[in-house]
């Protein structure tokens, strides 16, 4: 792992030679509440374009565009209809991403060419204090390869991308731990892209949420795909990964007939992981149990999700096993999470095979 280009968040100085690095169309990883994000100056195309490259992220998927003011946002959009204005209001900073209709200020390479801009003001000073160095808006995807787990940490972002990287900014393990609700706004009514930080039911206490989107995601929890392949594989561990449709204890019998069909044909012992909601199951078949909230707490739960998903990736297992959680508040981005690391497939007996 590449430490030298890690540095501290808390240090004013460094602050502005990331600012620096900027400013001449370098890239900086910085720490926000939510996930680390991998910056370039919003307006330097040769800049935006190498997010791209070292991330190896597909040109079609847009950036979203990160404010220390509200005012900025403004101006980089072409309409803001009073439900953005109340939601800013309200949520802003904080891990709330709001997609509008963009100005001609915002490059076709930010959007992917898209006539709207993804734009939020992240609630973290390091984040904040970087872009006022700058003096302008920073364009930041998730600092991680395009797929795998987001980083929750400076060292997940120099696992990654250290080679590619000029300098991580280390703002210590991020509050949050899973990615700001990605919203957008269409006559005046709300459509959550993505769930995250920002809960559907806190949202829903000042906007309309179109087409019941406050429950898309839960009816989508745990129900069998309508067609496998739906759910692109992202967000997801190098180790095969799969949701179990309830809890370990409970999934149990038909975990253990699999085991038995499994070891019917291969004699070689399975090594299997779990990354368990509350309380570490006893079995002797898991080599590792990573537990997300002892107290079973989501927003807790939240906070620790990529952190342990990445330390089961490391223990060469065979499975990586993932419990499911409640599919209320920042559960719903948690199960999104754990529905789009199993690219969509729920355990069911002989699924081992
Ligand atoms: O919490 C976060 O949102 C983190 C931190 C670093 O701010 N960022 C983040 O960025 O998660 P990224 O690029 O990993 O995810 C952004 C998501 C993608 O799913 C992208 O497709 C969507 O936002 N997005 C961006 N611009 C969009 C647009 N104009 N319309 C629809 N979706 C958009
Ligand atoms: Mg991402």
């Amino acid at each position: 792992m590449s430490t030298q280009k890690i540095f501290s968040a808390s240090n004013p100085e460094n602050i502005q030679k990331a600012a620096e690095i900027l400013r001449k169309g370098g890239l900086v990883a910085f720490p926000t509440e939510t996930v680390y994000g991998l910056g370039a100056d919003a307006a330097n195309s040769q800049a935006v374009c190498r997010i791209f490259e070292v991330k190896k992220r597909p040109a079609f998927d847009p950036l979203i565009i990160h404010v220390a003011d509200p005012e900025e946002a403004l101006s980089l959009w072409s309409e803001v209809p009073d439900a953005a204005k109340t939601l800013m209001e309200r949520f802003w900073p904080g891990p709330l991403t709001l997609v509008l209709p963009r100005s001609e200020k915002v490059s076709d390479l930010v959007t992917s060419g898209l006539p709207t801009v993804a734009v939020r003001m992240p609630k973290h000073e390091a984040a904040l204090g970087l872009i006022r160095a700058l003096g302008k808006p920073i364009a930041a995807p998730s600092a991680n390869l395009f797929g795998y787990t987001s980083p929750t940490s400076a060292a997940h972002v120099a696992e990654g991308l250290g080679a590619g990287l000029d300098f991580i900014l280390d703002g210590g393990p991020c509050a949050v731990g899973v990615e700001s609700t990605v919203l957008k706004i269409e006559n005046g009514e709300g459509v959550i892209l993505r769930p995250g930080g920002i809960s559907a039911e806190e949202l829903s206490t000042l906007i309309s949420l179109k087409g019941d989107s406050a429950l898309f995601f839960e009816k989508r929890a745990l129900s069998p795909m309508e067609s496998p392949g739906q759910l692109e594989t992202h967000y997801a561990p190098w180790t095969k990964f799969i949701l179990l449709p309830k809890s370990f204890a409970e999934f149990a019998p038909e975990f253990e007939e699999s085991l038995k069909e499994y070891h019917s044909t291969i004699s070689a012992p399975l090594r299997l992981g779990l990354l368990a909601f509350r309380k570490a199951p006893e079995s002797a078949s898991l080599e590792s149990v990573q537990v997300l909230s002892e107290k079973g707490e989501l927003v807790e739960a939240a906070s620790n999700l990529f952190q342990a998903m990445r330390y089961l990736d490391k223990m060469n297992l065979d499975w990586i096993l993932a419990e499911p959680v409640p599919a209320s508040g920042i559960g719903l981005a948690i199960l999104d999470r754990l529905q789009k690391a199993s690219g969509g497939k729920i355990a069911e007996k002989g699924f081992l095979c």
